[in-house]
Order: structure tokens, then C-alpha cells, then sequence
């Protein structure tokens, strides 16, 4: 579903990803990890359409986006859960989930609602709640469900854990899979390799802008020099 082709992209001159080619298709996980500043965040917002790409091409069903605009790639389908979550703390739950649902109809998004709440039983009940009072954990499940709003078939959803307790990534967890059987394809960034490699179906590390390993998350579990190689970090 999604394929990058050698996708090139950074900001002005500088290159924060270089020819990167992955394919995530559809009702797969495909966990991008490396070490801070290798370029993670930059290709999630190349394909959302928040980065400038400078070369190679971005393909979602076939179609070449790489030219089209952030909104209109929402409406395609592609929902960006984005690092530090970006949600407005002066707005309640309800407004929040409102804003990410902002291409569909008022019907769908009363469906979408429920869905989310389906998905995180903790977010009943705090429609009124400002977003900014919530715990970390609540406000990373209101980041995921307001980028479910949307209706997307390919979810970008970067750094799920940072922060957050063992519990609380366990329910974020949970609901990937569930979404991921349901026939969504995820691509997401972790600085958990751990988590990583047990909910993903391929994993790609990234170094300096460029995938340095590829491969099957069975492999990616089977490599022990694989996490201290590139990472230099304990699982
Ligand atoms: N807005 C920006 N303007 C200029 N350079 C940027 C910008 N955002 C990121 N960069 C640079 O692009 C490179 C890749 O950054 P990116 O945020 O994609 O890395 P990352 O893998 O997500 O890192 P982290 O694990 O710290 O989140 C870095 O060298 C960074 O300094
Ligand atoms: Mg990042």
C-alpha cells in the first residue's frame, strides 16, 4: 500500500533521509527505529506531506503522492500520530478528536468516536476534559484516536512508548494489534526495539538518514549485534 522509492527528503539543503526505499502493505507493521537523529520523524512527515522531498517518490496505492499536499493525503487515508503527540491542551478530548476528524462528515465522526472509546476505555467519560490535564499516557491515546478519526488506512505514529509507563504502552499496544488485524497498515517509529520487534512485521534501521539493515522482525529478533550495532542501546 505504502512503497518509498528512494525518497529523498530534509529541510532546505540538508538531507535528514537519503534514499530510503520500504514497502508497509496493507494489515502490516513496519517498525522504523535508530538513533536519535538518524532520521525517524523525518520520513514519517515525508510521508504525511509535512517535509520537503527532494528526491525519489512516495507511492500510496500505486498513485505518486510525493508532490500532493499534507490534506490531501489525509483524505487518501494517511494519519500522522506525531512525535511529542501535538495535541491542543487548551482544547477539551472532544474538540481535539473533532480536529483530526475534520475531513469526514458529522456522521462519521459520532461512529469515529465510538470507536476510539471502543478502542481506549479510558478516554470515556473525559469528553470535557482539556486535553492538557490528562497524564501522558490518556494524551497518547487521545494522540492515536484523534489520528484514527480520520478513517486512515495507513497509521504513522512516532515514538509510542517515549515515556510512558510499562501498563500504559501495554494498552497502546493492544490496540495497534487490534487495529493492525482489522487490515490497517502501521508505520511507526520506537525507541523500544523490544516493542519493536513484537508487534512488527518488518523492521528497518535507520543511521544518518539511511537504512542500514532491513529485514523480517524474526530476523531483527534473531540478530543480537543487530540492536547494539546501530543503536548502541539496550533493548
Ligand atoms: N525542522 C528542521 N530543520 C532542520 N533540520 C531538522 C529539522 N528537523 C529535523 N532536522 C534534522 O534532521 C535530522 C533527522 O532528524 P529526525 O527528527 O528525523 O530524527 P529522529 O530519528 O526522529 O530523531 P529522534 O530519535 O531524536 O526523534 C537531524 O539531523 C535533525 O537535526
Ligand atoms: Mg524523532
Amino acid at each position: 500500500m505504502l512503497q518509498l522509492d528512494r525518497l529523498t527528503c530534509g529541510y532546505g539543503p540538508f538531507r535528514a533521509v537519503t534514499e530510503l526505499s520500504l514497502e508497509v502493505p496493507d494489515g502490516s507493521v513496519l517498525a522504523l527505529i535508530g538513533a536519535n537523529g538518524a532520521g525517524k520523524s523525518s520520513t514519517l512527515m515525508a510521508v504525511a506531506g509535512h517535509v520537503a522531498v527532494m528526491g525519489g517518490r512516495v507511492l500510496f496505492d500505486d498513485a505518486d503522492i510525493t508532490a500532493e499536499p499534507a490534506r490531501s493525503r489525509v483524505r487518501r487515508g494517511i494519519a500522522l500520530a506525531p512525535e511529542g503527540r501535538r495535541l491542543f491542551p487548551d482544547l477539551t478530548v472532544q474538540e481535539n478528536l473533532t480536529v483530526g476528524g475534520y475531513s469526514r462528515s458529522q456522521r462519521a465522526e459520532a461512529r469515529n468516536v465510538e470507536r476510539v472509546m471502543a478502542l481506549f476505555p479510558r478516554l470515556e467519560g473525559r469528553m470535557k476534559q482539556l486535553a492538557g490535564s490528562m497524564s501522558g499516557g490518556e494524551q497518547q491515546m487521545l494522540a492515536i484516536g484523534r489520528a484514527l478519526m480520520a478513517e486512515p488506512r495507513l497509521l504513522l505514529i512516532d515514538e509510542v512508548s517515549l515515556g510512558l509507563m510499562p501498563t500504559v504502552i501495554d494498552v497502546c499496544y493492544a490496540a495497534l494489534a487490534r487495529l493492525r488485524d482489522d487490515g490497517l497498515a502501521i508505520l511507526l517509529v520506537e525507541q523500544s526495539t523490544q516493542r519493536a520487534f513484537d508487534i512488527a512485521d518488518t523492521v528497518c534501521v535507520l543511521e544518518s538518514g539511511r537504512a542500514v539493515w532491513s529485514g523480517t522482525a524474526e530476523a531483527a529478533r534473531e540478530d543480537p549485534a543487530l540492536v547494539e550495532a546501530y543503536l548502541g542501546l539496550a533493548g
